[in-house]
């Protein structure tokens, strides 16, 4: 089902991301792990389940009450301290992706009560009861440079009178309302639009004329899903491989700043149609005539697209592709009793990615790559924004069992769904807007 032949030509390619991970390619000469492909992918189309659930959008309103009084106290640790390096030192070439985490007493700069915004309540992990708070003590460090910690005033002076948009999946949720989270520290954002299924929301930061805007496009490309309000579908996905989705690309001209993603979507059973035809599908029916094409071909395919739209697009302000983030599932996945019970980093000596992380990440990085040697001086303002090595190291950020209200208080060992793919706010994502700040600010940007 999964096609291994296709990728075998790519292995000169690959071998020139210098990908700490063992490349794709290298995976192919195994048999035995091909077997274990097909096995995880089978698994992967019961991902449906799963995404759609989180996919879902319960809004429940945190309280406002301005009140930033840490919560917790941070861990007597005191940190390797990379402040000490000056901040007026302009280090030339930084590399802002690749570093380690160090402690940082200082924790993160809100809280859950002082979110005076839209949380969803599956990552409000301290108010659902999580009790470590060590995750929250640790800051993300590039290797040849200090990363100035996020400054809220500084973000939304900047940013005056701009439009940001998030486009995606669940993720891109969750990361917009780390960002909402840590600018409301300064100014409370107002809602002032939302679709029909609560899905897509836009909000205005008024003293600043700021809009924040996050779209749901888990695909990015023109999707028909059919599936009911718990997640039970009654036909297989109907994806068009070369049509964008219009709920982000009829935005885009009004953009200053985009951060475009997807991913764990594509793993879903889909029957993909390009230029207006069917070309096949991913999990057919077993009684279906149709070539099964594997989710790589739709991603790279559906990407291909969605790259060459974003690397052509004028914007004055700056578009960015994020890669998929890893998830940490362990002892299983989340249908079967996964769960993340870490409660520090990892470094990257002891954690790898998941065959099917590496296989979405190798497809946007290739495509990414592509448009950029295709473009050449022609290259809008387009970068890439590849945080999943970073995320791969904080197998400790994600709500775990938390991501419901006190889980535990009825029955200790009560069974519950885990979340290790979402994270936890405050918590580990809120340090990719450190990094994107230095980017837009600085207009420093890795390798
Ligand atoms: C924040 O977390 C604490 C501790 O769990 C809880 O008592 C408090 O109600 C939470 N605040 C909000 C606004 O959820
Ligand atoms: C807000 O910003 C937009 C541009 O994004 C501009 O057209 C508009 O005039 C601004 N409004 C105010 C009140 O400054
Ligand atoms: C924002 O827009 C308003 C109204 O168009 C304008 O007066 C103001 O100078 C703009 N500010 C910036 C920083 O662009
Ligand atoms: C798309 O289909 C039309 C008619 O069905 C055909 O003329 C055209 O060549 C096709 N284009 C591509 C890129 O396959
Ligand atoms: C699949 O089978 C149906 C009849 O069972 C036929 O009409 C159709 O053309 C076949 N499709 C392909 C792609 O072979
Ligand atoms: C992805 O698409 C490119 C063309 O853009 C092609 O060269 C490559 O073989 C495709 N890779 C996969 C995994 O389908």
């Amino acid at each position: 089902m999964y096609q291994i032949s296709s990728t075998s030509s790519h292995s000169s390619e690959r071998k020139k991301m210098k990908l700490k991970w063992e490349s794709i390619s290298t995976l192919h000469q195994n048999v035995f792990l091909i077997k274990l492909v097909s096995a995880i992918l089978i698994t992967a189309l019961s991902f449906r389940f799963f995404f759609f659930r989180f996919g879902q959008f319960s809004p429940v309103q945190v309280s406002v009450n301005g009140n930033s009084d840490p919560l917790i106290s941070p861990p007597s640790v005191i940190s390797d301290n990379d402040d000490l390096i000056p901040a007026d030192i302009v280090v030339e070439k930084c590399d802002l992706f690749t570093g380690k985490w160090i402690k940082d007493p200082l924790g993160p700069i809100y809280t859950n009560d002082s979110c005076g915004i839209v949380v969803d309540a599956h990552q409000n992990c301290i108010t659902n009861g999580r009790p470590d708070s060590g995750f929250l003590y640790w800051k993300w460090k590039p290797n040849d440079c200090s990363l100035p910690r996020f400054d809220p005033q500084k973000f939304l002076q900047l940013m005056r009178n701009k439009s940001w948009a998030f486009i995606g999946d669940s993720i891109s949720r969750n990361h917009v309302e780390s960002l909402l989270c840590m600018l409301s520290t300064v100014e409370k954002p107002v809602e002032v639009y939302h679709d029909e299924n609560y899905r897509s929301k836009r909000w205005l930061f008024r003293s600043h004329n700021l809009t924040v805007s996050n779209i749901w496009s888990p695909f990015l490309v023109e999707a028909a899903i059919f599936e009911d309000s718990n997640g039970v579908s009654s036909a297989a996905v109907q994806l068009h491989l070369d049509r964008l989705d219009k709920t982000w690309t009829d935005l885009f001209p009004s953009l200053d700043y985009a951060i475009i993603s997807s991913g764990e979507w594509f793993l879903k059973t889909a029957v993909y149609h390009e230029n207006a035809s069917l070309v096949g599908c991913h999990g057919c029916p077993e009684s279906s005539n149709m070539t099964d094409l594997g989710f790589d071909y739709a991603y790279n395919t559906s990407l291909r697209h969605v790259m060459n739209f974003a690397a052509r697009s004028n914007t004055k302000g700056m578009i960015f592709f994020r890669t998929s983030i890893p998830d940490h599932f362990e002892n299983g996945e989340w249908h079967n009793g996964g769960n993340c019970k870490k409660s520090e980093p990892v470094s990257e000596e002891e954690v790898e990615m998941k065959v099917l992380n590496k296989i979405l990440r190798d497809v946007e990085i290739s495509q990414f790559e592509r448009v950029v040697m295709e473009m050449g001086q022609e290259m809008g303002n387009f970068k890439l924004l590849d945080f999943a090595r970073m995320l791969l190291t904080r197998p400790d950020g994600h709500p775990g069992a938390y991501r419901e209200f006190r889980p535990f208080d009825k029955d200790k060992n009560a069974k519950v769904q885990n979340d290790c793919l979402h994270w936890c706010l405050p918590g580990p994502i809120d340090y990719l807007n450190d990094v994107i700040l230095e980017i837009v600010a600085n207009g420093r940007i890795g390798k």
